[in-house]
């Protein structure tokens, strides 16, 4: 038996972590989230995104930290940033942005064995007005989502509270990849899906710690895989946007690890 994971677990596989458990994640999630807002002033026309990743690198082994990406599944970069219609998972590399890409940056760390995993939307240049909905709306879905965690809720409330938001702003929310337990693990069930019906899926427990990640498309939810075998993309190429915290069930709500120190969750109105 692993003694970093004690605690019961429910009859669906999630783990019920123990009251002392929110402190280890408040501090990666802190350091994950002040590694982004370190991020705004390195996304400009011209950078490339491997400078981006090399900067992240570097922070996160100063901070006494491990990066949870590098090594997993073979991924060799500290951070996933994914421009444009590519929807996540996008490789660091020698691509340049240019005026008005919208890209998200996605990191996770471990500090001290607990897993911190944000992400969020940056603006290189100036931002158009359709980029401005897509990201607002994004943005916005996944605090309706966050919104509704508190003990007794289901998992099919977070989802259906995010699909209906982003469906009623005539968007789509990518069905491929969901939001998932985490804590001294990298991914737990539950897979915390950003659609679904309400009253269904497993019910929120106090203690229980787990991502909500809403991909939301301006044209059709459908991706595909590049050759890469990691970035995903928007098969009818239309614009991307994701936002991710981390979370816990609390007594009566919940708790964000991952808030910005900055209060820079959003690229241009403040978190
Ligand atoms: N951070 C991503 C998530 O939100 C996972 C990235 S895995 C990688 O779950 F290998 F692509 F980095
Ligand atoms: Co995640
Ligand atoms: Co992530």
């Amino acid at each position: 038996m692993d003694d970093r994971h004690n605690g019961p677990v429910t009859k669906d596989g999630i783990r019920i972590h123990q009251p002392a458990d929110f402190e280890g994640m408040a501090r990666a999630g802190r350091l994950a989230a002040e590694i982004l807002d370190a991020m705004a002033p390195l996304v400009f026309p011209g950078q490339t995104t491997a400078e981006i990743d090399r900067v992240i690198t570097q922070m996160v082994t100063d901070a006494g930290a491990v990066s949870a990406t590098i090594g997993y599944k073979g991924y060799q970069h500290a951070s996933c940033i994914s421009v444009n219609h590519v929807v996540c998972h996008g490789i660091p590399g020698p691509k340049v942005l240019k005026d008005g890409d919208i890209l998200n940056i996605d990191v996770t760390v471990i500090l001290d064995g607990w897993y911190g995993d944000t992400s969020r939307m940056f603006l290189a240049g100036r931002l158009n007005r359709k980029s401005e909905r897509l990201m607002q709306v994004t943005h916005d879905a996944l605090f309706k989502g966050i919104e509704m965690v508190r003990p007794g809720n289901t998992f099919g409330d977070i989802g259906a509270a995010i699909q209906s938001f982003v469906e009623s702003h005539r968007m789509s929310v990518v069905r491929d990849f969901c939001g998932h337990g985490l804590g001294r693990v990298f991914h737990a069930p539950p897979n915390v899906l950003h659609y679904g019906r309400p009253g269904t899926g497993p019910v929120l427990e106090e203690g229980m710690f787990f991502t909500i990640e809403p991909m939301v498309n301006l044209g059709r939810p459908e991706t595909k895989i590049l050759a890469d075998d990691w970035t995903a993309v928007t098969r009818d190429k239309s614009l991307s946007a994701q936002f991710e915290h981390s979370i816990g069930v609390t007594a009566d709500g919940y708790e964000i690890f991952t808030l910005s120190p900055a209060d820079n969750f959003h690229p241009t109105w403040g978190s």
